[in-house]
């Protein structure tokens, strides 16, 4: 602020040298001031050059700063939203905001704070020097101010609005993008390729006729100003000439006023800008802190406990869940005991993913409690209570990072030993030194370059070397052909051994050993009991396994 206030001052100052200029060398011819004002010049010129150079440069760092802070705020905060956050918003639209809007905000925070302060100050000290030198012509041309304001407020007022609406079609537009580029199989055997064109030209035109419009509003927002000022001039030349042929000022205060004037045109024209960039970085920081207020539902209580245990039972208690209004699960109850393994099986869409996501506390139950060794899960912190739990999902997710570290994921200092030991019980050894570069291989975005029953035993493995508790397996086995899951139910075996298990499976083959099987439909247990019990009960159970076995 200091540089700002300085490069200020010499631009005045270099206005006001401008009536010695012409008064003293010109009209007077005073021989020594012709060598003594052009150093002085010279002088001043540096001085505005370094403070110039300083007060941007820090200008700049700052407004750098505040966006990478706000980023790093924004990312942690979505990090920690809940699993319905991520239902509902899609990806696309979530990295559109990320990088687009704070892109926009960027801008306008350097912009503005680089480009208002300077002109501020530039514009007060060149007013001072147009005060000084003609207080009556600054008077009169300074009423001309309002007249140009009005514009400028207009122009902004439509930016904004062209902001918000660009934002929201970029939002759409990377939806499409990410869609149509990672489901491109789908596109291409549906040959839906002209359908997706459609649609995203449709997308980029409309991102078009808002860019336009705004382009329209930002040029013509130059030359209305540039013509108020042309008008302006007219008017002073008139006035102060004649002031200056009446003798009341010099020529040289005259044209120092002007140079005055004609200087402002320059921070003026900034600030009507900035008025501009401003409207378009407040729509992004309206979208941005409209997600930084969004709280996470699924957060510790202040009284939170640490959940320590080696070994640990499940008691769902009366749960009923609904996702948003509609209740998917009612008057539940199951108590899987510790070091026992409990399987859930039944038809697709009656609630047995819901049943795992309540474990991990993905998502709450609307009523009723999910209770480890006795605790209420919602009484102890999140860390600790996902400590004690090795999730694979059904749908398998691998990072775009060497095979190595996708399995290290989940034990952070794990030795190469206990890593390499994981994939031989996952049956994933065998498979990966296979690969071009073993262990050190990158898997590529979605793990393309896997199989999909080599991506299921990567999670295995990684879910393995956790080393938790309590495991929950939802279809982990589904993709693998029945040799390499005859393999890793073995190794699944011994995992399970001392470990409290929840297994969701549609092939019942891999279930007949489970303690006790239950038997889903709509959100509540129909059957209940162990494989023996549930053949010889002669109900849905049996009717599913002849069925499969039949096959
Ligand atoms: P499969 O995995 O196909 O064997 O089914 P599942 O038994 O695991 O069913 P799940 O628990 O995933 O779903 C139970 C019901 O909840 C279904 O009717 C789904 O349509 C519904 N459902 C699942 N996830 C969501 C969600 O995120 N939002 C909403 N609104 N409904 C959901
Ligand atoms: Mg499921």
């Amino acid at each position: 602020m200091i540089a700002m206030v300085i490069v200020a001052l010499t631009t005045a100052v270099i206005a006001y040298l401008v009536k010695p200029i012409l008064d003293e060398i010109f009209i007077n011819k005073n021989q020594t001031l012709l060598y003594v004002i052009p150093i002085i010049l010279v002088v001043v010129y540096i001085i505005k050059g370094i403070a110039g150079y300083i007060q941007s440069y820090f200008m700049e760092y700052t407004g750098q700063r505040i966006v990478a802070d706000l980023q790093i705020d924004l990312y942690d905060h979505i990090v920690m939203q809940d699993a319905e956050f991520f239902a509902k918003n899609n990806t696309g639209s979530l990295t559109s905001r990320f990088l687009f809007d704070l892109h926009r905000l960027k801008q306008a925070i350097s912009q503005t704070i680089t480009g208002s302060l300077r002109d501020l100050t530039t514009v007060i000290g060149l007013v001072a020097v147009m005060f000084i030198q003609d207080w009556k012509l600054a008077l009169m041309s300074l009423t001309i101010f309002p007249i140009a304001v009005y514009p400028i407020v207009r122009f902004g007022k439509n930016m904004r609005r062209y902001a918000v609406g660009q934002q929201e079609e970029m939002g759409s537009l990377s939806a499409i993008l990410k869609e149509s580029f990672s489901y491109n199989r789908q596109v291409k055997i549906y040959t839906m390729e002209n359908y997706e064109i459609d649609r995203a030209t449709k997308s980029i035109n409309n991102v078009f006729k808002l860019m336009v419009k705004a382009a329209k509003v930002r040029a013509l927002s130059s030359p209305v100003m540039e013509l108020l000022g042309g008008f302006s001039m007219a008017f002073i030349i008139i006035y102060g000439g004649t002031r200056v042929m009446d003798g009341i000022i010099t020529t040289g205060a005259f044209f120092s006023f002007l140079t005055a004037l004609m200087s402002l045109y320059r921070p003026i024209k900034g600030l009507a800008n900035i008025n501009n960039v401003l409207q378009e970085g407040l729509a992004s920081a309206q979208r941005t802190f409209e997600m930084i207020d969004k709280k996470a539902q699924i957060i510790d209580k202040k009284s939170a406990k640490q959940l320590k245990l080696k070994q640990a039972d499940i008691e769902f208690k009366n749960i009923t869940f609904a996702y948003e209004d509609e209740v998917v699960i009612k008057d539940f109850n199951l108590t899987i005991p510790q070091g026992k393994t409990v399987a859930l099986v039944g038809s697709s869409g009656a609630g047995k993913t819901t049943i795992l996501n309540m474990i991990a506390r993905f998502f709450d139950p609307k009523k009723g409690s999910v209770n480890i060794s006795g605790v209420d899960i919602k009484t102890v912190t999140l860390k600790s209570l996902r400590e004690h739990i090795a999730l694979v999902t059904q749908d398998i997710a691998v990072f775009d990072d060497t095979v190595y570290n996708n399995i290290a994921y989940s034990k952070q200092n794990a030795s190469k030993e206990e890593v390499i030991k994981a994939a031989k019980a996952a049956a994933a050894d065998e498979f990966i030194i296979e690969l071009e570069k073993g262990y050190e291989t990158r898997l590529g975005e979605d793990g393309n370059t896997l199989s999909g029953g080599q991506k299921q035993r990567i999670a295995i493995a990684r879910a393995i070397l956790k080393n938790a508790p309590i495991l929950l397996l939802d279809e982990a086995t589904s993709s693998l052909d029945t040799e390499s899951e005859q393999q890793v139910q073995k190794a699944l075996k011994t995992l399970m051994k001392g470990r409290t298990t929840l297994v969701v499976a549609h092939r019942l083959s891999t279930v007949v050993n489970a303690d006790i099987i239950c038997v889903m439909k709509k959100g509540e247990i129909v059957e209940q009991g162990n494989h023996k019990e549930l053949m010889a009960k002669k109900g849905i159970y049996h009717n599913l396994y002849k069925i499969q076995e039949a096959l």
